[in-house]
């Protein structure tokens, strides 16, 4: 599969690493531009390139946004139209400043933004280094991945990816009320537990 990665940092390299160590094709993006990414590729190896962000949305079946959540108005919105995209943002006053978006989730903020986009809400509570490094355990005891959204389809096409780079999805259900299952704060956001743990917790919630 091609995968687009928008915003190549701590989550979006790491998990370009992983997709790419799965055998997909990959294509990296920042905000500086592919010329600041050539070390990246190298270091992430297998089939990928460094791309404009623009570039990155049009490569991708599936494109994966890893900005700060302030960011979200750049994402090019008309590129992005019909693709899966997951969104792994997630929003932190301190960083990304006071926005007020009422009662929605930070994650249908980002769809109200693309609306022809199949918006899927994963890799967002699990730590970056957790993500690096604890996929596939030789115990079996894999970690969950969280999927949230309201195209099932999508959220089949995530889960899939999730399973493949060795963690457990597990759907927490549409991008409203799963969504906000998977926001700060939450008794499952990094929190890394295999489903069994998850189970009990999500249950409550
Ligand atoms: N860190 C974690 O463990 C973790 C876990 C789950 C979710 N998240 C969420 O994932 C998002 C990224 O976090 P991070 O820790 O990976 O951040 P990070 O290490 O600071 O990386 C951010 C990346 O986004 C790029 N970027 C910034 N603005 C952009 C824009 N407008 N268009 C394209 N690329 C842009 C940056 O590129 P430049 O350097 O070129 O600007 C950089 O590559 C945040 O919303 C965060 O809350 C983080």
């Amino acid at each position: 599969m091609n995968i687009g990665i928008i915003g190549a940092g701590n989550i979006g390299a790491n998990a370009a690493l992983l997709f790419a160590n799965a055998g997909h094709s990959v294509a990296i993006s920042n905000s500086r531009g592919p010329e600041s990414l050539t070390a990246q590729v190298g270091e992430i190896g297998g089939d990928t390139r460094a791309a404009t962000v623009e570039d990155a949305a049009s490569f991708g079946e599936v494109v994966l946004v890893a900005i700060p959540f302030w960011r979200y108005e750049t994402l090019p919105s008309a590129r992005l139209a019909g693709k899966v995209v997951i969104d792994a943002t997630n929003y932190y006053v301190g960083r990304d400043g006071r926005i007020d978006f009422g009662d929605l989730t930070s994650s249908e903020v980002v769809a109200l933004y693309l609306p022809d986009a199949r918006v899927v809400k994963a890799f967002n509570t699990m730590y970056y280094e957790t993500l690096r490094t604890e996929g596939n355990p030789s115990d079996g005891h894999r970690l969950v991945l969280f999927v949230a959204g309201d195209d099932d389809e999508a959220k089949a096409v995530v889960s899939g990816l999730i399973e493949e780079i060795g963690f457990e999805p597990i759907d927490t259900g549409s991008l409203r009320d799963g969504g906000r299952k998977q926001q700060p704060g939450t008794p499952i956001y990094n929190n890394p537990m295999t489903a069994e743990q998850v189970r009990g917790t999500l249950a409550g919630l």
